[in-house]
């Protein structure tokens, strides 16, 4: 028996640099990918895959203390950084090195980062929202092709700024659903410039990235080493979803699918 030829999907994939190119209620029920490379989607798909229950992302550290409360120091950690480290009083900085299954096993965490859990917040109302990086590229790829709808890419950028390590990883996802022959992509000029920036500089990924500025201010302050965990393509391929306040790993329920469109009756 012959296969079946694969069904034409058409696809618009938009591409935000960074935070501020955008406005919350835009990304009001649109399917959102954020991309935080260095280093918040790098932690969240670690920690999940080693066994946190959730991760409640907040953008700023009062909201990380008011809603940790009474239960904090036992269920319920609070990590995150500022300055790229551990902020006081919490229990985990954002290294991906630090969220191993003795630490977060069973834990909800309550994430504070500078730009990446800020561009969850913001990505809040999305009717998909998911959390994307080299490691997790193809477990990404899956999601996207299967939600067959118009992708809005979210970049964390850095300080408001754009960001190459980013940037890159959203050309990744972009070029390699080029690749795929059952995929039309129509791009905005960002997503476009993605995708050429993905093809000059993604050959070889720890180098760009070790070369980035916020890859050198990490080698800098003592991580070097999570530039090669970030960069590590499919390393943890698992997939941290938005599911009411909070990401956990995606389950095949978890995806919201196209409103039914009303077919006229003949
Ligand atoms: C952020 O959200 O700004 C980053 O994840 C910073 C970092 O590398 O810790």
């Amino acid at each position: 028996m012959s296969a079946q030829p694969k069904e034409h999907v058409r696809m618009k994939i938009e591409v935000f640099f960074s935070p501020s190119q955008v406005d919350e209620l835009f990304l009001r029920d649109k399917n959102v990918v954020v991309i935080d490379v260095l280093r918040a989607s790098s932690t969240i798909a670690t920690a999940l895959m080693n066994g946190a229950r959730e991760i409640i992302p907040v953008s700023t550290i009062e909201s990380a203390v008011k809603i940790s409360g009474n239960l904090f120091g036992d269920v319920v950690l609070r990590g995150g950084e500022r300055n790229g480290k551990m902020i006081e009083g919490f229990n985990l900085g954002n290294s991906p090195s630090e969220y191993t299954a003795d630490a977060v096993k069973g834990k909800s965490i309550i994430f504070c980062t500078t730009n990446g859990s800020s561009a969850i917040v913001k990505s809040r109302y999305a009717k998909n929202l998911s959390v994307a990086g080299f490691i997790n590229m193809s477990t990404t790829l899956d999601l996207i092709k299967e939600m067959n709808e118009d992708i809005y890419i979210l970049c964390a950028g850095k300080q408001s700024l754009f960001c190459i390590e980013d940037s890159v990883c959203a050309g990744m996802i972009i070029s390699l659903l080029m690749n795929d022959e059952s995929i039309s992509v129509e791009m905005n000029d960002p997503a476009v410039a993605a995708a050429v920036l993905f093809k000059s500089m993604g050959k070889n990924l720890l180098r760009t990235v070790r070369a980035t500025d916020h890859g050198k201010y990490l080698a800098e302050i003592g991580f070097k080493n999570d530039i090669k965990l970030c960069t590590d393509i499919d390393s943890v391929p698992v997939l941290p979803m938005m599911i009411g306040n909070s990401i956990k790993l995606r389950k095949k329920e978890t995806l919201k699918p196209a409103p039914e469109t009303d077919v006229p009756a003949q």
